[in-house]
């Protein structure tokens, strides 16, 4: 588990003062796959680095397992005692926390074999448990083959598994994905993330994983943070963010990921497909796990007797639940048409109405 109470980072250089982190608290599961979020400069990577002691916060608390830190004076600080952490306490902790980036960070002139391992010297192992520990996590990244090849004569997809090797060689609990598929294409960043959750499962790792892709986050986070100017601006589960964001920056964040973000392209284009006469009204409905569904559309129609013209239509899967939208143009009645939004606001479907005709 993973506390983190009101952090605070500023940077000073040359007279200028950068707010990287303000007053950041955090509670992150043991065994979650948790997302962090943010455009570049939100002070994504500087909160997570706080989290190894990379960066010593200036002030605030983090709580990691059982283990309490307060920050004084920028130094990490035994939270009971007060007392200062040792180096060797500080890199005692920095190694109990793997961490992987968007660069990979391999030493290219070192094999798979000797960058996996490196981590594992002057660890009291001998040669041959570093040997062994080094073919399981080949096994466990599935690159058993590519144990003598050098980092040139690998895939950016392999590099990156090579780099989650070294990350968990010491069998930290937690693992810090910074940007990790930022670098990788499609397919690439999909079998990275298929095997970032196969190791959230089968070893039970927490995952903090920092991302400016909404898309990252869909495929694997269970809970979501959004940064902006070094705060936390909108958290929850990310169904939830999903379905309902709040924030501006958390809308156009949910917009890149769905489908339906064509329709404002669609109304700034005037498009033929959004079109609406004197009457009509577009609307975006969202219908999620509360929803009644699918029914609620031939409900409106029959019921209020209204036309139904579908513009854009979605259906994603959470994690297993679905989440839907739907982007139409209702015609008929004005009070017919009122009656069917309200009717929808009852079944718990989301009405957002985009343009009144
Ligand atoms: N060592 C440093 N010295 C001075 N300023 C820094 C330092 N590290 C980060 N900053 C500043 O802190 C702010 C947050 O940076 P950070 O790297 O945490 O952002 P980020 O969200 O990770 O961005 P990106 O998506 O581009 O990686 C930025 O304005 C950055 O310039
Ligand atoms: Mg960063």
């Amino acid at each position: 588990m993973i506390e983190i109470s009101h952090i605070h980072k500023t940077f000073s250089e040359k007279g200028n003062r950068v707010e990287a982190v303000q007053d950041v608290s955090l509670h992150i599961a043991k065994g979650q796959i948790y997302g962090i979020i943010g455009n570049s400069g939100a002070g994504k990577s500087t909160l997570v680095r706080c989290l190894n002691l990379l960066e010593v916060p200036d002030s605030g608390e983090i709580r990691i397992g059982e283990q309490r830190l307060s920050m004084k004076n920028g130094r990490a600080c035994h939270a009971e005692t007060g007392a200062p952490l040792t180096e060797r306490e500080q890199s005692r902790l920095r190694r109990s926390i793997g961490m992987i980036f968007q660069h990979f960070n391999l030493l290219d002139r070192s094999t798979v074999f000797e960058n996996i391992a490196y981590p594992l010297r002057y660890t009291g192992m001998s040669r041959k448990e570093i040997s062994d520990r080094v073919d399981e996590l080949l096994a466990l990244v599935n690159l058993q083959d590519k144990r003598g090849a050098y980092p040139a004569q690998l895939s950016g997809g392999q590099k990156q598994r090579v780099a989650i090797a070294r990350a968990l060689a010491s069998r930290p609990q937690i693992l810090l994905s910074d940007e990790a598929t930022s670098a990788l294409d499609p397919d690439a960043t999909e079998s990275i993330l298929n095997l970032l959750r196969n190791l959230n499962e089968q070893l039970g790792l927490t995952i903090v994983l920092i991302t400016h892709e909404m898309a990252v986050i869909k495929t694997i986070a269970e809970r979501v943070a959004v940064m902006e100017n070094g705060r936390v601006v909108e958290e929850g589960e990310v169904y939830d963010v999903f379905a309902r964001p709040r924030e501006e920056i958390t809308k156009r964040f949910v917009a890149s990921a769905s489908a339906l973000s064509r329709i404002q392209k669609l109304m700034d284009e005037d498009s033929p497909m959004v079109r609406t006469r004197p009457g009509d009204l577009l609307v975006k409905l969202t219908f999620t796990r509360e929803s009644v569904g699918e029914a609620a559309i031939s409900a409106i129609s029959q019921k209020f007797g209204i036309a139904v013209n579908i513009v854009l239509a979605s259906v994603e899967e959470l994690r297993g639940v679905a989440l839907g939208g739907l982007i139409a143009i209702f015609t008929g009645d004005p009070a017919q048409i009122q009656g069917a939004v309200s009717y929808l606001e009852n079944s718990k479907v989301e009405v957002e109405v985009l343009r009144r005709g």
